[in-house]
């Protein structure tokens, strides 16, 4: 199977956004990535509802939204009325963290689980059957053009196995660093989606590049 092809929207040019959402359109990308951040969670602040309702306008293709916010329950309902399918929140941000997955899933959008690099892949052996995705962070969150954190491909590979022990139908995301080096590492360890914000918007061809992690190699 071939990945699925998130570009995130966080490093598209804010001039000529319309531009880069109908190249995404045109692509042969599956989803468009978003990442929301609240200078609490992560030292960062990136967009927030006006934003992400003029992408969903032009969009053809889901919004997979990445929150890097605490207490994300507080805004579930906001973040579908602007255009979420998908709506990820942090392992590492959410106190109760299996209801406000089932919030999401009441509110019609896939629920997502994301862990920062040092949260082992082991703490969702209880919650793991709740969740629609999970997204290992192969950067610390908050800024695009990362260094790729190399134990990440372990951490897949847990998830792998346990998405497997568990019966579980959880797609496998990876958000960070993701370039034509290590996607066919990443896509060979149970990588499902892969998220590329420099990679793609940073390339003379875009498409191009789409095409190039989509047919990574396993
Ligand atoms: C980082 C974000 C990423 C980011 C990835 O906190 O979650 O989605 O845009 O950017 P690249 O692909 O450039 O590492
Ligand atoms: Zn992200």
């Amino acid at each position: 199977m071939k990945p699925i092809i998130a570009p995130s929207m966080l490093s598209a040019n804010f001039c000529h956004l319309e531009a880069d959402i109908q190249m995404v359109n045109e692509s042969t990308a599956e989803w468009f990535h978003l990442d929301i951040m609240d200078g609490v969670f992560v030292p960062n602040l990136s967009y927030g509802m006006p934003v992400i309702k003029a992408i969903k306008s032009k969009a053809e293709k889901p919004l997979d939204v990445h929150l890097m916010i605490i207490q994300p329950e507080r805004y579930i309902t906001a973040f579908k009325d602007a255009g979420a399918d998908l709506l990820t929140v942090h392992w590492e941000a959410c106190t109760h963290l299996h209801r406000t997955l089932h919030q999401i899933r009441n509110e019609d959008m896939l629920a997502g689980i994301a862990l920062n690099p040092h949260t082992p892949v082991s703490f969702l052996e209880d919650i793991i059957q709740d969740t629609d995705m999970v997204l290992i962070m192969s950067v610390n969150p908050g800024f695009g053009g990362q260094k790729f954190i190399e134990n990440s491909y372990h951490k897949i590979a847990a998830l792998k196995d346990l998405i497997i022990k568990k019966k579980s139908n959880a797609l496998i995301e990876v958000d960070g660093g993701v370039n034509a080096e290590t996607a066919p590492l990443l896509v060979k360890a149970g990588a499902d989606v892969l998220v590329a914000g420099n990679s793609i918007f940073k390339h003379a061809n875009p498409p191009e590049m789409i095409e190039l992690l989509k047919n990574a190699k396993k």
